[in-house]
């Protein structure tokens, strides 16, 4: 590494992995023979290359998800690296761009499969000026895992294709139920990432005091304190959490969204253990952690409507009526203009919209009975819609090319809940 630059590579790769305790191996598909892929840390205003190779049986790309990238680095469905080739990815990290972003492959037609099979990692931007930058810093990327009685990963079932596929198992850094040590007293900043493929993360910390302090894009503007985060498939959150004498867990809460063929999570699944460990002293959280200016009035405002057709098995799940075509434009965008997004889940089920290139932020929620401004502002690039709800949310793409937008449960994405705008 040197000044201002990071230099990497990753290889994308069959390989087997030991799995818990019970000295079974299973063959998943990983970056760099690693589960979850390796953690990348750079800086803000830091050059980014990475070499990579695709050493998987399918077509691949690497798309950085969150992150202002140009488009043609973006790891689009239309720049695919096919099996035994490479590729260089470049691109140059602008100020104020700090978070906790990922990256994961994006190609037509494989990207949930690739997904589930094991291939993603955690992408942390740092700022040099950072209010936290005190605290220790934990990333905790979550993904599922399922496994056959064979320990192998089986394939999507016609159910995964209807709900998107959850695991049996979720997992900590690849790891289950791992024990984290947080002493007495001890601030620590919790990274969370839903990497999952269709699991609706509810994630609470009983017992211990909790903060918000970041979304998908870095700090938001002032510590909240929240004592329960959900994170739809994709998104991201940033949590200071402070120790205490006792034991303690992370877990997920029971989460209904409206699921089709399979059955509802209706239970608290331990996550990760915490152990406590001799007082520590920390210092106060700060009270201010960041500026958001809010974005001026749009120059264009457009609605985006997510059905399901469960009588079209090619058409089940839409935007706008209509499902992926890579060759079409869905909108044409200008570089610089601020947009308007309404986005409308007219489904059943909930489905968590994502959009690539930049952060947005959003400005009010309709529950279904009414809307209500947003308490807060914060930058982001996926926004959970429950069944019935809407959101309104504005952003500024800075850099032109075809940016997608699609659900993030990984099978609806493939089946065609998304669409393109091409920013001139
Ligand atoms: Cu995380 Cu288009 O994806
Ligand atoms: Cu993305
Ligand atoms: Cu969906």
């Amino acid at each position: 590494r040197q000044a201002g630059r990071f230099v990497g590579e990753l290889v994308a790769a069959p390989a087997r992995v030991g799995l818990a305790a019970d000295g079974r191996s299973t063959e998943v598909w990983a970056y760099n023979g690693s589960l979850p892929g390796p953690l990348i840390e750079v800086y803000e205003g830091d050059t980014v290359e990475i070499d990579f190779v695709n050493r998987l049986p399918q077509p691949t790309t690497i798309h950085w998800h969150g992150l202002p990238v140009p488009a043609e680095q973006d790891g689009n469905p239309m720049d695919p690296v096919a099996p035994g080739e490479r590729r260089r990815y470049r691109f140059t990290l602008p100020a104020d761009s700090a978070g906790s972003y990922w990256y994961h492959p994006h190609p037509h037609g494989h990207t949930a499969e690739q997904v589930f099979r094991g291939l993603a990692g955690a992408f942390v931007v740092k700022s040099r000026r950072d209010p936290l930058g005190q605290l220790r810093d934990v990333p905790l990327l979550l993904s599922d895992l399922r496994l056959d009685e064979h320990a192998a990963i089986p394939p999507n079932t016609p159910a995964d294709w209807m709900d998107g596929r959850e695991g049996d198992y979720v997992l900590v850094n690849g790891a289950l139920r791992p024990v984290l040590t947080l002493a007495d007293g001890e601030r620590v900043r919790l990274r969370v990432w839903n990497a999952t493929s269709a699991r609706v993360l509810r994630l609470a910390l009983p017992g211990y005091e909790t903060w918000r302090v970041g979304s998908d894009g870095g700090l938001i503007e002032a510590p909240r304190r929240e004592a329960e985060i959900v994170l739809s498939p994709g998104e991201r959150a940033e949590w200071v959490v402070t120790g205490r004498a006792q034991p303690g867990a992370l877990v997920a809460l029971p989460y209904r969204r409206g699921k089709m063929m399979s059955a509802e999570v209706d239970e608290t699944l331990t996550l990760a253990s915490l152990a406590p460990a001799a007082r520590v002293a920390s210092a106060p959280l700060p009270r201010r952690l960041r500026r958001i200016a809010p974005l001026p009035a749009p120059a264009v405002r457009r609605q985006i409507v997510l059905e399901e057709n469960m009588a079209d098995p090619k058409a089940m799940f839409t935007l706008n009526g209509r499902v992926y075509d890579m060759a079409r434009a869905d909108f044409v965008g200008r570089v610089g203009q601020v947009e308007e997004w309404e986005v409308v889940n007219r489904a059943d089920m909930d489905h968590p919209f994502h959009l690539h290139g930049t952060q947005f932020q959003v400005l009010a929620r309709h529950d279904g009975r009414g809307w209500r401004d947003e308490p807060y502002r914060a930058w982001r690039d996926v926004v959970s819609l429950p069944a019935g709800h809407a959101v309104r949310l504005r952003f500024v793409q800075a850099l032109p090319g075809m940016r997608m937008f699609h659900c993030h449960i990984l099978e609806h994405e493939e089946q065609g809940m998304m669409g393109q705008i091409d920013v001139r």
